[in-house]
């Protein structure tokens, strides 16, 4: 995994190894989800600003190897309308850490084999309803049979595990969880149900809207019995079927943060350092990157924003401030 060949750990103000790198490559999207997009007159980033394949590589390079990071993951708005994305997973591959991508799925068909060709190696799909009226509602665009041909393609291309993540809404689609479970079941995909945070278009989080892990996993209990697997570092706690079908997984960032387990940073589509995905403050790394900034000073850059890494999020509280962006500009 990564090598950390002249480096050392990097270690936040609370303790917690930071060793994952998010990485948006697009702030742009083929959908537009009622939660994270308005339907029209969304202000895209100019081409100029966008990181390029050169400057990620090199960013990510020093991730690697001076800090021992062992997972990327590129995200987006949605990653796959970035052009020849596949090349950046080579280059990133070539860094011998885990390389995931998460995606809306609907053009996935079209990329799946040239992403593992290219060293892929593990795959999120976002999808947050299998009803075709329902999900054109909540994207906008009538594209359910495509993202659904676009897990089946992630299945024939070899990548292994697919997880598809389902935002849960209260009263909009949490009628779905017994019927998302038994889809998981059937292709042997593991679907994780995802707990609504307020990082949307608008302002339309009430925590109303929030379906509680717990609930979710009562509810997948009652139609097939399940139990515990050990959790590592991630965010979601996992289940598996009892009668060996797969497992399933929820991520309650809302009622129960994993915060204190946080090893992530992330890198936004213009290049600007983010140590949680609520974080107030940027670090500008895009300018360090051309401004023939060192490795050593890039490093130190990265040092520095991490040394102000916080506790974690405190949504639901009285002193939690909403990011001034949505998820798509943030990166997934
Ligand atoms: P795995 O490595 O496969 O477990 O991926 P992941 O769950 O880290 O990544 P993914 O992009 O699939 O994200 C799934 C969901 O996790 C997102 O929709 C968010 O709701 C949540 N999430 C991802 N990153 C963060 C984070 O930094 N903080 C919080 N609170 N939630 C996050
Ligand atoms: N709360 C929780 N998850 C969200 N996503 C987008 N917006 C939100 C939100 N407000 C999810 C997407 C995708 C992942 C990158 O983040 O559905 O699965
Ligand atoms: Fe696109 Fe993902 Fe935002 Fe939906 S949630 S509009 S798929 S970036």
């Amino acid at each position: 995994m990564g090598q950390n060949t002249d480096g050392q750990d990097l270690i936040d103000p609370y303790g917690r190894t930071v060793r994952d790198l998010r990485i948006s490559v697009t702030d742009r999207c083929n959908f537009r989800c009622q939660y994270c997009m308005p339907a029209e007159g969304m202000q895209w980033l100019p081409r100029a600003e966008i990181l390029s394949f050169e400057e990620i590589e090199r960013f990510a390079r020093i991730c690697v190897n001076r800090f021992g990071f062992n997972g990327i993951r590129l995200t987006g708005g949605e990653p796959l309308v970035r052009a020849h994305l596949p090349d950046l997973v080579e280059r990133l591959a070539g860094l011998g850490v885990d390389i995931a991508l998460t995606t809306n799925g609907a053009t996935l068909r079209l990329h799946a084999a040239a992403l593992v060709a290219a060293g892929l190696t593990r795959i999120n799909i976002s999808l947050d309803s299998l009803q075709r009226e329902r999900f054109l509602e909540l994207t906008r665009r009538d594209e359910l049979d495509r993202v659904l041909d676009g897990v089946d393609s992630a299945l024939d291309a070899g990548l292994q595990p697919v997880k598809i993540n389902v935002v849960m809404m209260r009263g909009i689609n949490d009628d779905e969880i017994v019927d998302f479970a038994e889809y998981g079941r059937a292709k042997g995909v593991t679907v994780r149900f995802i707990e609504f945070m307020p990082l949307e278009a608008g302002d339309v989080w009430t925590d109303d809207l929030v379906v509680p892990a717990d609930e979710i996993i009562e509810t997948i209990s009652e139609a097939f019995p399940i139990e515990p697997v050990v959790r590592g570092n991630e965010p979601a706690e996992r289940w598996r079927y009892s009668d060996g079908n797969g497992e399933v997984g929820v991520i309650a960032s809302v009622t129960k943060p994993f915060c204190g387990n946080c090893d992530r940073v992330r890198l936004t589509a213009e290049g600007q350092f983010r140590t949680c995905l609520f974080a107030v403050d940027e670090f500008d790394m895009r300018s360090l990157l051309r401004n023939e900034a060192s490795d050593e000073a890039i490093a130190d850059a990265i040092s520095t924003a991490v040394g102000t890494k916080w506790a974690g999020h405190s949504i639901g509280q009285v002193n939690f401030i909403r990011p001034k962006r949505t998820m798509s500009q943030i990166g997934g």
